[in-house]
C-alpha cells in the first residue's frame, strides 16, 4: 500500500485564485488526437488497459522494473497467485510473493488481475491428489481463502483456468472429475467472496472462432448468462506462438463473446519472433470492439518469456523498444473514444434515479472507467463520499465549476477534500471557501486539489468506486474529462 504522508493542512487561502469564467467555457480539454509515447497511457486513451505479466522475482531488476513501470497500467502475477504458491499446504495460506506484486504495482499506480483460482496445472501437491467431494470442498475453500485476502483490491479474477481440451468438450482433469458443475460453482463461489472483482473465464486456443475449442467455451458462457450463473469476462490468452498464429477471424471471436453480455480481454499476448503485422492485427481487433477492455503481454522482455527462444514480446533483452512495440502503439493511438461500459457492476448494482440537473452543469467523466463522478444516492450529506457510478445525466453528477475554483453539485454543494494526503477521501461538504474546496481542471486531464497539489483518483473503474486524492502520476486513473 502507498506511503501515507502527514495530513496537515495548509492556512487558508482566500481570494488568491485567478478568477476563472463559467463552467463550459474554462474547460481545456486534453488534445484527444496527441499520440500518447506508452503502451498504458495510448490503450487509456479507449478506455482501455495495457498490462503485462510481472515474476516477482524479477522486480529487483532495474531495466525490467523501470520499462514495466513505464509503459504498463495493468500487471498479472506470472506464477505467485497460482493455487501451488497461494495454499501450499492445505489450510495455509502465502501471499508474500503475490502482495510483492501487487505492491508494487499499486504503489505505482498500476492495477492488478488476478490469476487463477481453479487449474488443473500448478496445484499444490496435496491438491492434487485429492479427487471427489474432498476436492470440490477444497477448491471452494481455496477461492474464499485467496479471494478473501484480495477483496476490493483487484480489477479482475481469472476464477477458471484452461478447463477446455482441444476438441471443444471439457478437459479431462482431477476438478472435471469433480462434477460438471465445478466451474459455476467456482464462479458462484467466487462472486459471493468478493462481489466488487469483474469474474472471468480464461483459456487458449480459442481465438479461432471456428475452432471446436473457441465453440466449446462460447457455449459454457452462453449457458451461464442464460442460467444467470455470475461470469463478467473472457479471457482469451492469445499465445501466437507454439505454433499458433493470429487467425484471420480473431475479431469475430471477440464480438462474439462480447455479444453474449461479457468482457473480453487478451491476456497472455506474445506472439513468435514478435511479428509486426500480427500484433498490430491482434490489437486492431481488440480496438475495433467496444467491449475488448485490455490486452496484456505474458512478459516485458524477450528473455523474460516462458517461450523465450521465440523472442515473443515487444522489448529485446535490453529493455529497448521491438519493431512490434511501435505496430502496437500505432494501433492504440488510432483507436476511437472510450468504449461503452457495461450498465452494471459486477455485483449488478442498480443506478439511483435523482432529479434532473439544472442548466449550465456538466459531467466529469473519468478517461479510464467511462464512468461520471456521482454523489451516492444522490445524498445531500456533508461527508458523503463521491465515487465513479455509470452516467446517468442526472442531478448528482451536474457538475458546476465556479470562478472560485469550486467544483459545486446541485448548485451550492461543493467537492470538498477530507484531508491533504494520499488517500484521503474526496467527498461534498457545504461551501466554505477553503483552499480544500478549490480545484484546478488541467489542460492534461487531471483535477489537482488548491490545497494538497494532488490528483483526483480512483483505484479501479467499477461502479461505486471511490474517489480520493493521490500524488499525481500520469495514470489514466487519475484523468478526467469535463463536458
Ligand atoms: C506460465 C508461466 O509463464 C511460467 O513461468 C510457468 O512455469 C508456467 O505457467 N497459460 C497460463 C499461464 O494461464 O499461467 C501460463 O504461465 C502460460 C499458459
Amino acid at each position: 500500500m502507498p506511503t501515507r504522508r502527514s495530513l496537515r493542512v495548509r492556512p487558508l487561502i482566500v481570494g488568491a485564485v485567478a478568477a476563472v469564467a463559467a463552467f463550459g467555457a474554462v474547460l481545456v480539454m486534453p488534445d484527444a488526437n496527441a499520440a500518447a509515447g506508452t503502451l498504458g497511457a495510448a490503450a487509456a486513451q479507449s478506455g482501455r488497459y495495457f498490462g503485462t505479466a510481472i515474476a516477482a522475482s524479477r522486480l529487483g531488476d532495474s531495466t525490467y522494473a523501470t520499462v514495466a513501470a513505464r509503459e504498463f497500467n495493468m500487471v498479472t502475477a506470472e506464477n505467485e497467485m497460482k493455487p501451488d504458491a497461494t495454499e501450499p499446504q492445505r489450510g495455509q495460506f502465502s501471499f508474500n510473493s503475490g502482495d510483492q506484486i501487487y505492491n508494487w504495482a499499486t504503489q505505482r499506480g498500476l492495477k492488478v488481475r488476478g490469476h487463477t483460482l481453479a487449474w488443473h496445472a500448478q496445484q499444490p501437491g496435496w491438491m492434487q491428489s485429492l479427487g471427489g467431494s474432498a476436492l470440490r470442498q477444497a477448491m471452494i475453500d481455496h477461492i474464499n481463502g485467496v479471494m478473501a485476502h484480495y477483496r476490493g483490491k483487484l480489477a479482475a479474477w481469472d476464477v477458471v483456468n484452461e478447463a477446455f481440451a482441444e476438441n471443444g468438450s471439457r478437459r479431462s482433469s482431477n476438478l472435471q472429475s469433480t462434477g460438471n458443475d465445478w466451474i459455476e460453482v467456482a464462479f458462484r463461489t467466487a462472486r459471493a467472496a468478493d462481489p466488487s472483482v469483474k469474474l472471468c473465464y480464461n483459456d487458449y486456443n480459442i481465438e479461432n472462432w471456428t475452432y471446436a475449442k473457441t465453440q466449446g467455451v462460447y457455449n459454457m458462457i452462453k449457458d451461464f448468462k442464460s442460467r444467470g450463473v455470475p461470469i463478467d469476462c473472457v479471457g482469451l490468452q492469445t499465445h501466437f506462438t507454439g505454433g499458433s498464429s493470429l487467425p484471420s477471424n480473431f475479431q469475430t471471436t471477440l464480438s462474439s463473446f462480447a455479444a453474449l453480455g461479457v468482457d473480453v480481454a487478451l491476456t497472455e499476448v506474445d506472439v513468435t519472433n514478435a511479428s509486426t503485422s500480427q500484433y498490430a492485427g491482434l490489437t486492431q481487433a481488440c480496438v475495433n470492439v467496444p467491449r475488448c477492455i485490455g490486452i496484456t503481454v505474458w512478459g516485458v522482455r524477450d528473455g523474460d518469456s516462458w517461450r523465450s527462444s521465440e523472442s515473443p514480446l515487444l522489448f529485446d533483452n535490453g529493455g529497448n523498444k521491438k519493431a512490434a512495440y511501435t505496430s502496437v502503439l500505432n494501433a492504440l493511438n488510432a483507436a476511437g473514444p472510450a468504449p461503452t461500459t457495461s450498465p452494471t457492476s459486477p455485483g449488478g448494482t442498480t443506478s439511483p434515479s435523482p432529479s434532473t440537473p439544472p442548466s449550465g452543469t456538466g459531467r466529469i467523466v473519468g478517461a479510464q472507467s467511462g464512468r461520471c463522478l456521482d454523489v451516492p444516492n444522490a445524498s445531500q450529506n456533508n461527508g458523503t463520499r463521491v465515487q465513479l457510478y455509470d452516467c446517468n445525466g442526472q442531478a448528482n453528477q451536474a457538475w458546476a465549476l465556479s470562478s472560485s475554483r469550486q467544483l459545486t453539485v446541485y448548485g451550492n454543494v461543493c467537492l470538498d477534500a477530507a484531508g491533504a494526503g494520499n488517500g484521503s477521501a474526496v467527498q461534498i461538504y457545504s461551501c466554505n471557501g477553503q483552499a480544500n474546496q478549490q480545484w484546478n481542471v488541467n489542460s492534461n486531464g487531471t483535477i489537482t486539489g488548491v490545497q494538497s497539489g494532488r490528483c483526483l483518483d480512483v483505484w479501479g473503474t467499477g461502479n461505486g468506486q471511490q474517489v480520493q486524492l493521490y500524488d499525481c502520476n500520469g495514470q489514466a486513473n487519475q484523468r478526467f474529462t469535463l463536458s
